[in-house]
């Protein structure tokens, strides 16, 4: 059972967000608003009490220097960052000797409050959120999905879930239908909506999959809009057949997801990098950029290797899982623990994770998300006697910040200065809200976390703050990472 549902958590929560609507102020969120950027329902009525933080002694981390320094922040707004900052007494003052200042995560891939595969992702903006900043993510961008292809019924149902929200957040829009109506929704989303980015599904047949000839359509549109084109990227039509044949040869298990056989599992990964080079080839065709979700196998990551060599504008966002999972769990005989690793594209076997790590590393990979869309033990267990009705998705938007350290940074595969790269700056920069976010620098939201290098804790269903009873992180390790200017550490 999730200890987040304790009576006594709950509150420490509410008085979380009664602490961030604080730090809002009017001009400000209007502003983001245009951009696409939410701020909960509150926001707009700014507090007239006003708050003092200054941050002594760390190592403040941006994307491409570090430097021990103080950050001095008032009302949410980080005012200065430079060595030996002198205040009054009324300025709270916090100890960071030892430990690094970095901008609060930006996770660019979740789905929280979703309606999926006769389902909802047990994580609303409320948890999801609530999960996130224990984590020391302090931003995300959620996937608007419309309502029976409507883009604008779509906006109006996420801007009503989004008024529990406790952090800023942002939207991209999925598209799952493509014609005349949705092709005109996507101006208004631009124009008037301030939603930059959307995502096309080339899996998911009989359902979200549009064909090639769609897809062109709408690479063709975002790139008349100035809009960025993202792609799930599979081929639907085989992975349908594949999973026909697994049903017909009498595997209904979680193991089938992956495809049991060796020979199925190297033709499902393959079939990720068929469609990562055909969206890569026809984006290339149009001349817009591309961003591929969840880049999950080797074979897709080299497509986009390739395309970037060649000079072609894609980027590719690996996820927690597939950095660090394996698919070894599909096979646990216990059906409640193989179910909670199904999502898609499968989580692959390993190799593919140390390779997508590496390739982060290199930049060949530039960010790294999530796709948190978690359901919880009793969901998952709607696919009992079939696989293809398990609820796909996993957790991870606790999880990202100290996964990411855990894996690249403790291992020396990359810097501190690369961490808030991929966790953060990079993301802001590409979603246009850099340096407002994802930076530690004078003018920039006090969007700020501060990590302890020594600490260590264990992740655990028993003690994250997601509403699922499970987590595919199990047994892995943290390290502290709080957000002092947003109230925290107010889940201990
Ligand atoms: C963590 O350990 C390093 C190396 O021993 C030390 O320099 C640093 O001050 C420690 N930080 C904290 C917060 O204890
Ligand atoms: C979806 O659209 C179809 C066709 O326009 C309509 O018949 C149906 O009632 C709509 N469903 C919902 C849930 O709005
Ligand atoms: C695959 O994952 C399992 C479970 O987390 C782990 O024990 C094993 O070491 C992993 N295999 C490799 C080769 O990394
Ligand atoms: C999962 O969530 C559903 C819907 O909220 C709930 O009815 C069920 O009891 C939950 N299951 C567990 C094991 O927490
Ligand atoms: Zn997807
Ligand atoms: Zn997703």
């Amino acid at each position: 059972m999730a200890s987040s549902s304790s009576p006594q958590r709950l509150f420490h929560l509410l008085s979380l967000i009664l602490l961030l609507f604080a730090f809002c102020s009017i001009s400000e969120s209007s502003q983001f608003c245009d951009a696409g950027i939410g701020y909960g329902e509150s926001c707009g009525v700014s507090s007239s009490s006003s708050t003092k933080l200054l941050i002594k002694g760390g190592t403040v981390v941006n994307a491409h220097e570090m430097e021990v320094a103080d950050v001095y922040v008032e009302d949410g707004i980080i005012v200065a960052v430079r060595p030996n900052i002198k205040v009054g007494d009324d300025v709270t003052v916090l100890d960071a000797t030892g430990k690094f200042v970095m901008p609060g995560g930006i996770d660019p891939h979740t789905h929280l409050d979703m309606e999926f595969m006769g389902s909802g992702t047990i994580d609303d903006f409320f948890s999801g959120q609530a999960a996130a900043l224990a984590g020391g993510t302090t931003m995300h961008i959620d996937f608007v999905i419309p309502v029976n292809g409507s883009l604008l019924s779509g906006l109006e149902a996420y801007e009503k879930k989004s008024k529990k929200s406790c952090m800023d957040y942002g939207f991209h829009m999925a598209i799952t239908k493509w014609d005349e109506v949705v092709s005109k929704e996507m101006e208004i989303m631009v124009n008037e909506k301030g939603i930059n980015s959307f995502k096309f599904f080339m899996a998911y047949k009989g359902s979200f999959m549009i064909n090639d000839e769609l897809l062109l359509q709408a690479f063709k549109k975002c790139k008349s809009l100035g809009a960025l084109a993202m792609v799930h990227a599979e081929n639907g039509d085989a992975v349908y057949e594949g999973q026909r044949r697994m049903i017909e040869l009498g595997i209904t298990g979680p193991e089938g997801h992956a495809l049991s056989s060796p020979q199925w599992l190297n033709f499902r990964k393959r079939l990720e990098g068929e469609a990562t080079a055909r969206a890569i080839k026809l984006a290339g065709f149009v001349n817009t950029p591309l961003y591929v979700v969840h880049v999950m196998s080797i074979d897709a990551m080299e497509e986009i290797s390739k395309a970037r060599k060649s000079g072609l504008k894609v980027i590719g966002e690996p996820v927690v899982s597939g950095l660090v999972l394996n698919d070894s769990w599909l096979w646990d005989p216990d059906f409640i623990t193989a179910a909670k690793y199904v999502m898609s594209p499968p989580i692959r076997a390993a190799g593919h994770g140390k390779a997508l790590q590496a390739a982060l590393s290199m930049g060949t990979l530039q960010l790294v998300g999530t796709d948190h869309c978690t359901f919880n033990s009793t969901q998952k267990a709607l696919g009992i006697d079939d696989f293809q009705k398990i609820p796909n998705g996993v957790n991870g938007i606790e999880e990202r910040m100290h996964l990411v350290w855990d894996t690249m940074v403790e291992s020396g595969q990359i810097s501190v200065t690369d961490y808030v790269r991929v966790t953060s700056t990079e993301c802001a920069r590409i979603f246009n809200i850099y340096p407002r976010k994802g930076a530690i620098r004078a003018g920039s939201d006090a969007d700020i976390i501060i990590l302890n290098p020594n600490s260590s804790f264990e992740i655990s269903a028993k003690s994250h703050h997601s509403r699922s009873d499970t987590n595919v992180y199990e047994g892995w390790r943290g390290k502290e990472a709080t957000a002092p200017s947003l109230g925290g550490p107010w889940w201990l």
